[in-house]
């Protein structure tokens, strides 16, 4: 057995301090009373620290190619970096291009991801087109623990339209799924592209004035009131970015919509537009910050805090999406409608939540919006999302008091940059266990490959 002697444990009962006994795979005890280790038992002290189940990023992109470009960060090295931030559990967005099927798309990632990965992968389905042979798939897909779908309101060659959108939740309700929705109006951010390039705004800070808040507003609007004519269907609002988006959501929620669920990112929480100006070395730094949505405004960062704060964000994912800056996004330089879209985050999110919401988030705060909600929603709980006997190994012991430097140079996302360089952070993972298994300690990789598949209920 493992021991992990004297932490403060992040419990569904609250913080407890209590030793946790490792056995296999599965977490065997957390014993206020302490644990007595036997003969064999390795024993870690970890006093001082806090002991969370492993984090869990319920939106990333790895090893993916996005309509522009192959993503940066393959199954194996974004697993390795999100292990060495504490993150244990990723759900990736395998998606069904048009043509591909469901089943299709699914083994794809599969041969992917199988036997790469430092931390355990769970897929959500992306579905492209809505037709019968789709529509027969869902069922399939909830056969092999694909429980959450994603569709686009955004992106031509990923799209659905409004009642292809109401009928897949339809579809969904009957099935208990969610559907995870990127909310932007893909119509008008289409327009504005047009718009912006022809008043010669070529470079990345035209990003931001062709994909507007308005867009995201109307987008959010328009799919809660197709999940309200689908029955209160399941859904989940994936990376909010804005006040007027939000304020879309409360209202859905005043008019007694339940099943609406809102998912935030880091970037949205701590960066806004003014980095569409940074010129950097080569005067294309603005680029490193393309992603959909864009960062808004400082007033829409506030915003978001304040819901982050007054619990009205159920989840913090990342949208991990990497693209290099020289050789990928700079591509772009004609037109910032080519670069491709998304940044990096799987490593930094725990940090970075963790040192921007200090004194105002406790650890069970981060454990809820991080860890416990996702599991929930995503049909991972109570495996995974909860320390207690009985679950799975997955385990960030978290050092509060380390002190240290977020840098591209030291980064293990495969990416020549991270948005969050020179940041200065509190806290990091100590010890980090998948399946039981120790995946990476003090921010380092141990070279396991311990992640495996996680079907989802
Ligand atoms: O720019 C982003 N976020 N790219 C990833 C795909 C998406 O929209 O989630
Ligand atoms: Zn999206
Ligand atoms: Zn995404």
């Amino acid at each position: 057995m493992i021991i992990l002697k004297g932490g403060v444990c992040v419990t569904p009962e609250g913080l407890v301090r209590a030793d946790v006994a490792i056995d296999g795979d599965k977490i065997a005890r957390v014993a206020p009373e302490g644990v007595v280790p036997g003969e064999g038992d390795e024993v870690r002290d970890v006093s001082g620290c806090w002991v969370f189940p492993g984090f869990i990023d319920g939106h990333t992109h790895m090893q993916c190619w996005t309509g522009m470009d192959w993503t940066a960060d393959s199954f194996e090295t974004g697993t390795r970096a999100a292990v060495c931030g504490g993150t244990t559990t990723i759900v990736d967005y395998a998606t069904a291009d048009r043509g591909v099927t469901l089943p299709e798309a699914l083994d794809e990632w599969h041969r992917r991801a199988d036997g790469t990965c430092a931390g355990n992968y769970a897929f959500h389905m992306a579905v492209t087109e809505w037709n019968d042979r789709n529509r027969a798939d869902l069922r399939a897909m909830r056969d092999a623990g694909v429980t959450s779908f994603k569709t686009y309101l955004a992106y031509d060659h990923l799209r659905l339209t409004d009642a292809e959108t109401l009928e897949i939740m339809e579809a969904l309700r009957d099935l208990d799924g969610v559907l995870c929705v990127h909310c932007e109006n893909g119509d008008v951010v289409n327009a504005l592209q047009r718009r912006v390039l022809e008043q010669g705004i070529t470079g990345p800070e035209g990003h931001p004035l062709s994909r507007p808040a308005e867009a995201e507003a109307d987008a959010v609007s328009r799919l809660l009131y197709l999940a309200h004519l689908a029955g209160d269907a399941k859904v989940n609002v994936v990376h909010l970015s804005s006040a007027m988006g939000l304020e879309a959501v409360r209202a859905a929620k005043a008019r007694g919509q339940e099943n609406i669920f809102v998912e935030t990112c880091p970037q949205y929480l701590t960066l806004d537009d003014t980095r569409y100006l940074e010129q950097g070395e080569d005067g294309f730094a603005g680029a490193k910050y393309v992603m959909s949505p864009p960062l808004r405004k400082p007033s829409d960062v506030r915003a978001l805090r304040g819901a982050l704060l007054g619990g009205e964000i159920d989840t913090v994912a990342t949208d991990h999406c990497s693209f290099n800056l020289h050789g990928q996004k700079d591509r772009g330089r004609g037109a910032f409608t080519k670069i491709p879209n998304g940044g990096p985050g799987v490593e930094h999110r725990p940090v970075v939540m963790a040192t921007t919401f200090e004194g105002e988030l406790g650890p069970e705060d981060l454990c809820r919006l991080m860890s416990e909600n996702p599991a929930k929603l995503f049909g991972m709980w109570p495996e995974k999302g909860r320390l207690a006997a009985g679950a799975d190994a997955d385990v960030c012991v978290w050092d509060p008091s380390a002190r240290w430097t977020i840098e591209a140079a030291t980064q293990h996302q495969a990416v020549d940059y991270t948005p969050w360089e020179g940041f200065e952070a509190h806290g990091r993972a100590k010890l980090v266990y998948v399946n039981g298994v120790l995946a990476a300690e003090d921010g380092e990789p141990t070279g396991a490959v311990a992640g495996r598949y996680v079907p989802r209920h």
